[in-house]
């Protein structure tokens, strides 16, 4: 009797386990706290809910996300349609779009969406090789600005201000690299 009990007990356990491990081990970054990846090294996805492409890459985002445990990079997504401070129409052309953020410095990822070449982009340092976003010329002053405490306003619009900048940049790069644009 006790040992059916035990048995039932460990079943619901592991039971909650097992739904744990399938809840997401991507960050989830929002209006309220996205200046969190200006610190630190992060990927960062901005999606829509609404985009088949970003449901696509969810499954890989995802298993990229526990792989890279070891590789001490924060994977995160943004959901864009919960960002109210970022216009709409930035996005509607070009989601997802993926960033590679190392200390502020944002650099865009067009490379393939496969498990092994995310990995290997933060793994083998590969980000290195690509230029940064035009516009983030002093990423060093954007994080004195968070850092030195200026109100809270001012820092928060000078920031929002670079990261339309950053994404327009991401947005043009991507549209004049694909010379068939429109399809
Ligand atoms: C950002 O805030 C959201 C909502 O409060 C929270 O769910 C999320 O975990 C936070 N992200 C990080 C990286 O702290």
């Amino acid at each position: 009797m006790k040992a059916a009990l035990c048995l039932l007990v460990l079943g619901w356990v592991s039971g909650l386990c097992g739904a744990e491990e399938k809840e997401s081990s991507v960050l989830t970054v929002t209006s309220g706290n996205w200046t969190l990846i200006l610190e630190g090294h992060w990927m960062v996805e901005f999606y829509a809910p609404w985009c088949p492409a970003c449901q696509q890459i969810e499954g890989d985002w995802e298993d990229f996300s526990k792989r890279s445990s070891g590789l001490n990079v924060k994977v995160a997504k943004v959901d864009v349609t919960e960002q109210p401070g970022v216009s709409g129409r930035f996005f509607v052309t070009k989601l997802p779009t993926i960033f590679h953020v190392k200390d502020g410095v944002f650099r865009c990822y067009h490379g393939s969406r496969m498990v092994e070449d995310l990995h290997s982009f933060i793994a083998d340092n590969k980000w290195n090789v690509i230029e940064p976003v035009a516009g983030w010329k002093s990423p060093s002053s954007v994080l004195m600005t968070g850092m030195a405490g200026l109100f809270h306003l001012s820092g928060w619009i000078r920031q929002t201000h670079i990261y339309l900048t950053a994404l327009w940049e991401c947005l043009l790069g991507a549209l004049t690299s694909f010379s068939s644009w429109p399809p």
